[in-house]
């Protein structure tokens, strides 16, 4: 799970800013693209999470609460709430893709995977317990959804065996300008199970290429 925000690397507690996924006791994936539980997982528990004012361009994050011991590829996606995103289920065609790494722009995030020409798969998610990226400084003001994602794909050789382990935190921006991310997903609605980035047989013969699932990062 991933139930901790942090803030400049500072935690705020655990299921404090993120919502409590229904999976906080069993640790179970979501493995059904098509089931609203790959939102943010909380039909049991939506309302549980305060709303962190973070300001634009500052660094922000999500822990999990162990290392990250499976082959996988994470993803943080943001959606802007028309008001009060406490009460804001994140439907419809809302989510854009961010990241402060090398392959995407400075948007919310993506860590694929390293093919290294097909000779060998590398996946700099493993073993590291967290994943943090700067906001936009010209991010818009209002509150937010963050959702992290991260697919695990040790056993995705079959359709509906990738795992998604997921949470999503709630913002509020404030200090921010008026850019607008896109494009634009629906969560469900981004996947269809089939894509070469989660149907895919990472042990043999070993891809060439990785073709990391979802939109390309947003740009503001
Ligand atoms: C959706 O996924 C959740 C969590 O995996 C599961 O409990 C629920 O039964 C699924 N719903 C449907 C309609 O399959
Ligand atoms: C949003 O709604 C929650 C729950 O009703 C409330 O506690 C919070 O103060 C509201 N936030 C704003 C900015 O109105």
């Amino acid at each position: 799970t991933f139930p901790t925000l942090l803030i400049d690397g500072v935690s705020s507690g655990e299921w404090v800013n993120v919502r409590r996924t229904d999976n906080h006791v069993n640790h179970s994936p979501v493995t059904d693209v098509t089931n609203a539980s790959i939102r943010c997982f909380n039909t049991q528990t939506q309302s549980t999470a305060s709303t962190a004012t973070v300001r634009a361009g500052s660094k922000i994050g999500l822990q999990a609460n162990q290392p990250i011991y499976h082959e996988s590829v994470t993803n943080v996606y943001m959606a802007k709430a028309p008001r009060n995103v406490t009460t804001w289920d994140g439907s419809g065609q809302v989510w854009f893709k961010a990241s402060h790494s090398d392959a995407c722009p400075p948007l919310v995030h993506e860590i694929t995977a390293n093919t290294n020409g097909g000779t060998q798969l590398t996946f700099p998610s493993m073993n590291s317990n967290k994943v943090e990226f700067t906001l936009p400084k010209n991010l818009p003001n209002g509150e937010y959804l963050v959702r992290v994602e991260n697919i695990a794909i040790h056993g995705a050789a079959s359709f509906g065996g990738a795992q998604f382990y997921l949470s999503c935190a709630q913002i509020n921006v404030v200090g921010g300008g008026n850019g607008k991310p896109g494009p634009l997903v629906s969560i469900p609605g981004v996947y269809n199970g089939r894509e070469p980035g989660i149907l895919v047989n990472i042990w043999w013969p070993i891809p060439a290429v990785y073709p990391m699932p979802g939109p390309v990062c947003a740009t503001a």
